[in-house]
């Protein structure tokens, strides 16, 4: 959730951390903070809200040598877990012996210890004191608590001790130039550069200086001293990890002139789903080619179930797979929450294919439900955006999204290159099963026309826009579609709830009037996709009932079909397509719709309240 930065190196300290923390900023930013370690001893400043507000309090730092004259520190942004978001709450924590002053030790840290409390009353009970109530804290003295000199030492024995995650940076009094890192369910990045070495939580931080990384795993340890870098593991034991090339530019991460993150990323979808099918397309034999499934067509005849896992989003995509793989492949599919998963003791087995579906690779429901299925025994693949993430590197097999770095909370370009990956992955296991080649150059081609149909949709902003003017003063709004419009519904209430805080709910439009019809009032708009196929005759019944009851009507429907003209005050139109490709353009036609209306409402679209981009917590 949390962003850490961390630097040793030649340069001044502080304006690579505040520069990194400001990209990190947007995983988490009720708090920030640095402590800089010179000569003089580490300096710790913290304080609430957003990084501009630890810029201000640094100020003229040049001019400090203990700011400005630091060539080691560790930077963090907060979201809070333990205790509410004030500046004693903020990282970094430090800490020393009962009764000494100033600072022995200082550490960041992403994650939750859960035996905070059992370690923290053995702590008090040696006449240690806590000013915050966090769990880092704990661990500040924890580490403290072992310092003789060695921050290596007094960091593996501190987290032998610990139950939970972690993600930490530590520095220490006597080791001045020494960062030690830490990793276990919480990621770390290390940047390696000529003379100086970056740490963070998140590549996106340190791209500027270097793109030549290594990825810790779980249960490594690293000194770095300047560009030397140690790992080793929990048990001291040394290790090896391979360094490797971000291929993102820092520049692919800025906002590229659009106002929000979440508006360029939007945009950016015709080039994110091209970059996601590029290369993996074979239409003259009407197939896709997905080499890091490691599946082969005779596997695929062995297959008793596809199940597909994730959370929130991803999770919506999940569900287009669902239907698309029993749809074309006649493979039994189902979704299911990764949170549900991983605590029911579910019935998987060698036969079941497991697709875990992330675009960040951290988020902590789908990861664990994956370790389930891998320790159930099943196939277990990634459908993964973040290179080198943790369920990228866990599954072992799986496609990377190359959707680019998805730097809004609300996801948009990772959700519509999700959709894209699961249908080339149902053509695939169809074409191992009954579809003909025929039908498959056809599908090939009905995956290759969704770019232009997104663009078809995104020329409508003007128009998304005007029409979005109308829903701004809704305090509640229901989506409907069926069949593979559902999912789209689902999408579509999940993203106006995250930016615009309208109230949304998603319903399979039959079941609408079991129940929840019954709220419908004048002032309760119905967003119901219609586009040309089947169902569509149903769903414009369920709106004609809508409308019976005096709601206001959204439809999203296809180009030139005016039979739909009479059910809709309003109507965005997407281009023809059968409805499995439909998804996608009907998606960012809500994507626009939602963006409009936060944007109208005044709501901080790249950055809502009580959201973080990966949810590495339970
Ligand atoms: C919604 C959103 C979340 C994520 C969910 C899973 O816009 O971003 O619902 O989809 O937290 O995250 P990943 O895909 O990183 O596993």
């Amino acid at each position: 959730m949390c962003g850490i930065v961390g630097y040793s190196g030649t340069q001044s300290a502080a304006p690579i951390l505040l520069n990194g923390l400001k990209r990190l900023e947007y995983r988490g930013y009720d708090s920030a903070g640095l402590a800089l370690v010179s000569p003089e001893g580490i300096r710790v400043e913290k304080c609430e809200g957003k990084v501009v507000n630890l810029v201000n309090q640094l100020g003229d730092f040049d001019k400090v040598p203990s700011l400005g004259g630091a060539t080691a520190g560790i930077a963090h942004t907060r979201w809070a877990t333990h205790g509410p978001p004030t500046t004693v709450n903020a990282h970094p924590h430090a800490a020393r012996p009962a009764g000494e002053e100033g600072n022995r030790v200082a550490l960041v840290h992403n994650g939750i210890i859960e035996n905070y409390k059992a370690l923290k009353a053995r702590l008090e009970a040696d006449g240690r004191g806590f000013v915050s109530e966090t769990d880092t804290e704990v661990l500040a003295h924890l580490v403290d608590s072992f310092y003789e000199g060695d921050l290596v030492k007094a960091v593996t024995t501190a987290l032998n001790q610990v139950e939970g995650t972690f993600g930490i940076a530590c520095v220490a009094i006597d080791e001045p130039g020494v960062l030690v890192v830490a990793r276990r369910g919480s990621p770390i990045v290390i940047g390696l550069g000529e003379d100086e070495t970056l740490v963070a939580s998140d590549a996106a931080a340190i791209l500027r200086y270097t793109r030549q990384v290594i990825y810790l795993d779980d249960n490594d340890v690293a000194r770095i001293e300047g560009p030397k870098v140690d790992i080793c593991s929990l048990d001291a034991m040394p290790v090896t990890r391979e360094s490797t090339q971000i291929d993102w530019s820092d520049d692919a991460a800025e906002k590229g002139g659009y106002a929000h993150y979440m508006l360029k990323e939007i945009f950016e979808q015709p080039d994110s789903i091209w970059n996601t099918i590029r290369g993996r397309m074979d239409s003259d034999r009407g197939n896709s080619v997905l080499s890091g499934l490691n599946v082969q067509p005779r596997d695929l005849a062995e297959l008793h179930r596809v199940l597909l896992i994730g959370c929130g989003t991803s999770l919506n995509a999940g569900l287009v797979g669902e239907y698309a793989i029993e749809d074309f492949a006649g493979i039994p599919a189902e979704v299911e929450q990764a949170a549900e998963f991983r605590y029911r003791n579910p019935i998987v087995g060698s036969k079941d294919l497991v697709l875990a579906i992330s675009q960040s690779g951290e988020t902590a429901d789908t990861l664990a439900a994956v370790r389930e299925a891998v320790d159930k025994g099943a196939l277990v693949a990634g459908l993964v955006n973040v290179v080198g993430s943790t369920i990228a590197r866990e599954t072992g097999r799986g496609i990377y999204l190359h959707a680019g770095p998805e730097i809004s909370v609300a996801s948009t370009k990772a959700f519509t290159s999700q959709v894209s990956c699961l249908l080339m992955i149902a053509l695939k296991f169809a074409r191992a099963a009954r579809m003909s080649r025929e039908r498959g150059v056809r599908f090939v081609k009905e995956i290759e026309a969704i770019p232009d149909q997104v663009r078809e949709v995104l020329k409508q902003n003007d128009h998304i826009a005007k029409i979005a003017e109308n829903y701004i003063k809704a305090e509640s709004a229901f989506y409907i579609g069926r069949g593979y419009m559902y999912p789209v519904a689902l999408e579509g209430a999940l993203k106006i709830k995250e930016i615009s805080y309208i109230h949304a709910e998603a319903f399979h439009a039959a079941e609408l009037k079991h129940g929840s019809i019954a709220l419908l009032t004048e002032e309760l708009p119905i967003i119901a996709l219609v586009p040309d196929g089947p169902g569509k005759d149903k769903t414009l019944s369920n709106v004609a009932e809508c409308r019976a009851r005096g709601s206001k009507v959204l439809l999203v429907a296809t180009e030139g079909d005016d039979e739909v003209n009479d059910y809709g005050d309003d109507i965005i139109r997407i281009p023809a397509a059968p409805l499995h490709a439909a998804v996608i353009p009907a998606t960012v036609a809500l994507q626009l719709f939602a963006y409009h209306v936060a944007r109208l409402r005044g709501c901080p679209i790249d950055q809502p309240r009580n959201l973080a981009k990966s949810v590495t917590v339970e």
